[in-house]
């Protein structure tokens, strides 16, 4: 049989200071608890119980897992009081997992690790040794055997010596926990129904108790305040820096990356500093991404260069493409093999064809451009008339000039060229040239205008 897992994330988060549930709060775009779900839910965990108490309607609307099951604690209790809220939902032959919502960075190994010694044992809890364990459960031990944990303010003396600490996560069968859950009081320093009060339960049944730790503490440490928030963001973009790199990225600088959902990259891509990449990127191989780009939900094809300062979105940069500086790809906007777009051109919903060019201060929207197109300097097409968007089409090898305005809809054909500054508003064919701006006059010997006296 496999196992679900209750999330405890009823706590208030009063040190947050803040409107939103404490874990909701995001870290690496993800909001903590949406983390712990996608890690459990890559273990193909069962059930997934979470315990909530505040915001509710906040909680519902930003967090989903395929088998959520909602839990209101609608008084904080305590632990073992928040675990009890998700008793009538576990099965007795089946293993229950308890994590806490606010240490986002635990890991799938090390959950594994859990689950493993729980197959040699009756209860698996996961430790860790602190060089400061202030205000931690401590695990007491007789000789190797787990025999309680003891709460900071109800520890002794000796007892706070003690560095081993419980992070909150254990592993039990359904049937002891539920019944341990009932036997629970709450005569204790702070009056709470402590869930770690059940470690002792089973150890006077003569239950085997035993141990695992994750691979680093940081797996394990919770979030308090916006302190503690901003320290778990920087562990967890190193590891995403030490991933991009095993995966063989160069990384300019692995502390000025920011990664904030799921980066796949072929090999020899380089990363210049402070580029942002979140939601679903993917960068193909060779391809170079330089400083402060932002990519958010885009595909690189291998080899595209994009320069600094541009920002993706939605979009899609085909092999050999080059974009940028300072260019903006928004949803929608596809540019095929080989194809340029410069500084300060902005595409959307609109197709770049293979090897064609938009290499200064262009808005192409919902236009499509043919092959190897050249689209001149200051180029715009107008999209939007105040009320409905239309289409631009660009034949293949088209030259459109420098400042024009093509007015949608309207259809450029197969090697046809516009004049500088014109404004077209009806179909060129092919292959031929359409100028559409004020004709020049010229007036010789000109006599400027001379400064009035009076
Ligand atoms: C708890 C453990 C302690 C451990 C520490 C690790 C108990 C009694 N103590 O202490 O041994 O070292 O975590 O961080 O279990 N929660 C609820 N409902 C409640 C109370 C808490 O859902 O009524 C949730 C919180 O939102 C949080 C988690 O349970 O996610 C832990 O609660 P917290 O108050 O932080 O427990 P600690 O006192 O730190
Ligand atoms: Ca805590």
């Amino acid at each position: 049989m496999g196992f679900s897992v209750v999330i405890l994330a009823a706590g208030k988060g009063t040190r947050m200071k803040s409107s939103l549930p404490k874990v909701l709060h995001k870290v690496g775009g993800i909001p903590m608890v949406q983390r712990i779900i996608n890690t459990v839910e890559a273990m193909s965990a069962q059930n997934v119980h979470l315990v909530y108490g505040h915001g509710g309607d906040q909680l519902k609307s930003a967090v989903n897992g395929k088998h959520l099951n909602w839990c209101l604690q609608a008084e904080q209790l305590g632990t073992g009081h928040a675990v009890k809220q998700a008793a009538e939902h576990i099965q007795d032959d089946e293993d229950v997992m308890i994590l806490v919502g606010d240490a986002p960075l635990i890991q799938q190994q090390t959950l594994e690790r859990l689950v493993a010694v729980k197959a040699e044992c009756d209860l698996a809890l996961l430790t860790v040794e602190l060089d400061d364990p202030t205000g931690m459960g401590r695990i007491v031990r007789n000789g190797e055997q787990i025999t309680a944990i003891v709460e900071h303010k109800d520890a002794s003396e000796a007892q706070r010596n003690i560095r081993e600490i419980n992070t909150g996560m254990m592993i039990m069968g359904g049937a002891n926990l539920k019944r341990w859950l009932n036997a629970l009081g709450n005569d204790n320093a702070q009056g709470e129904y402590y869930l770690t009060d059940v470690i002792e339960m089973a150890a006077k049944e003569g239950k085997v108790i035993k141990a695992a730790q994750p691979d680093s503490a940081v797996e394990v440490e919770g979030v308090n305040n916006r302190i503690h928030l901003a320290g778990i963001e920087r562990a967890l973009q190193q590891r995403e820096a030490v991933k991009l790199m095993t995966n063989g990225a160069t990384l300019a600088d692995p502390a000025r990356i920011d990664v904030r959902g799921n980066v796949s990259t072929g090999q020899d891509v380089f990363i210049d500093i402070n580029v942002i990449m979140q939601g679903t990127v993917t960068i193909g191989h060779n391809a170079s991404i330089g400083a402060n780009c932002v990519l958010i939900d885009c595909e690189i094809g291998d080899n595209a260069v994009i320069d600094s300062h541009s920002v993706i979105e939605g979009a899609s940069v085909g092999e050999n493409c080059t974009v940028g500086p300072f260019a903006r790809l928004r949803p929608g906007a596809v540019m095929k093999t080989d194809a340029k777009v410069g500084n300060f051109v902005e595409m959307k919903k609109s197709v770049l064809g293979e090897g064609a060019k938009a290499n200064h201060l262009t808005y192409l929207g919902d236009a499509e451009v043919g092959a190897k197109a050249n689209i001149g300097a200051g180029t715009i097409t107008c999209n939007y008339d105040g009320v409905n968007k239309s289409k631009t089409i660009i034949g293949e090898n088209a030259f459109i000039g420098s400042n024009s305005s093509l007015v949608a809809p309207v259809k450029i054909g197969e090697g046809a060229t516009v004049g500088a500054g014109s404004v077209i508003t009806s179909e060129v064919r092919k292959d031929a040239l359409a100028v559409a701006r004020g004709k020049q006059r010229n007036i010789e010997g000109w006599n400027r205008p001379v400064k009035k006296n009076d």
